[in-house]
């Protein structure tokens, strides 16, 4: 069957990027000066990722190791449209881990039975600390083509999976009072993406598991986080031209990973777009809007009228939360008693 690259971009179109990026590298915060900083250390810390067995959870595993994790590699080995399996994917990794003196046992178990993956960890090293949800697969079309099927399979396995490797190790968590949850997100779920309706709806619905996971865990101890990685990887193949893809290696992204699944991070709920060498925060932003009196009622006319108001960022707003999120509602209540 032939692919399909709704994502590709041409190398025209990367060439202006790279361009307008080129002109516009005054606006990119450098890194500060290195001062002293605690190495981020996961000694003997027992973290699960999934579909490690290669591309970006491959890096993170990798990295995890060498920084003293022990590491359940998990992958069920199949093709990047979830068709077959095999264990060599992750048994491959556990043996280039173990060649560099860590520690990792191999996992072959779809994330769908994420309830093994976790008895895997608590079987070979007795607990697990971090959770990296990071296995998943691409079925692209437009939504005037997809099938059923296609919508499924990819939610079952980017939400479903997620959903059940976290919900298996979220009592563990809470019991020893200290875990870290990343989720893999998308660039295609946060600004949308022609042919990927599926994988958006599935990308951006881990941002909003992250946030209420993010909500619950703080005061167990949980630290809850997403990223929007971009890595040159089989997934992404042949849609970035090869000089550009070569330079997006999946090791680029694993440093912010580990970062967020080590004691030093305190951070929870938060999304990061990363890739290149390069690591950016996002945050919703919420015009100031536009009050109409409650007790008359409004008509489309007037949203008519009030369509670029509605529209207008000056003075926006970053709510942190759905109460935040309520104060402009509400102080409109207010402006107009009963
Ligand atoms: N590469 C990118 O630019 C990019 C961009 C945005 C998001 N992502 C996301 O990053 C993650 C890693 O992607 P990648 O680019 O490394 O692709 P990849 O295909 O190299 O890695 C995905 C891995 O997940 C495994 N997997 C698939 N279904 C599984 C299942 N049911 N159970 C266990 N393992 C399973 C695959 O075998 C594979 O090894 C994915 O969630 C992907 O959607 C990647």
């Amino acid at each position: 069957m032939a692919r399909r690259y709704y994502q590709a971009f041409s190398l025209r179109e990367l060439d202006c990027l790279l361009a307008a990026g080129g002109r516009h590298s005054a606006d990119l915060n450098l890194p500060g000066a290195l001062g002293m900083s605690e190495p981020v250390l996961l000694q003997d810390r027992v973290v699960i990722v999934t579909g490690a067995g290669g591309g970006l959870g491959r890096a993170h595993a990798l990295l995890f190791a060498a920084r003293g994790a022990k590491v359940v590699v998990n992958d069920l080995g199949g093709s990047t449209h979830g068709e077959g399996a095999s264990a060599s994917a992750a048994y491959r990794v556990v043996q280039e881990i173990r060649a560099a003196g860590g520690s990792a046992v191999a996992n072959h178990d779809s994330v769908s039975q994420g309830a093994r993956i976790v008895e895997q960890a608590l079987d070979s090293y007795g607990r697990v600390d971090v959770v990296v949800n990071n296995a998943g697969i691409l079925r692209d079309k437009t939504f005037h083509k997809m099938d059923d099927s296609d919508w499924e399979q990819v939610y079952q396995v980017h939400v479903e999976g997620a959903y059940k490797v976290t919900r298996a190790a979220w009592p563990h968590l809470r019991e020893q009072n200290w875990g870290r949850v990343i989720f893999t997100a998308s660039t295609s779920g946060i600004y949308g993406n022609f042919g990927q309706a599926n994988y958006g709806m599935a990308k951006l619905g881990l941002y909003g598991l992250t946030r209420t996971l993010a909500i619950e865990g703080r005061k167990h101890g949980i630290l809850v986080n997403a990223i929007a990685p971009t890595g040159g990887t089989r997934m992404t193949e042949g849609l970035i031209p090869p000089q550009v893809f070569e330079r997006l290696k999946p090791e680029l992204v694993s440093p912010l990973v580990v970062y967020l699944g080590s004691e030093q991070c305190q951070g929870s709920g938060e999304l990061f777009e990363v890739g290149g060498g390069w690591i950016g925060k996002v945050r919703w932003e919420r015009s100031l809007g536009v009050g109409f009196d409650p007790r008359e009622g409004f008509t489309p006319e007037q949203v008519a009228q009030q369509w670029e108001h509605i529209g207008d960022f000056e003075g926006a707003v970053h709510p942190q939360d759905s109460l935040q999120a309520l104060q402009q509602m509400m102080a409109n209540l207010q402006k107009y008693p009963l």
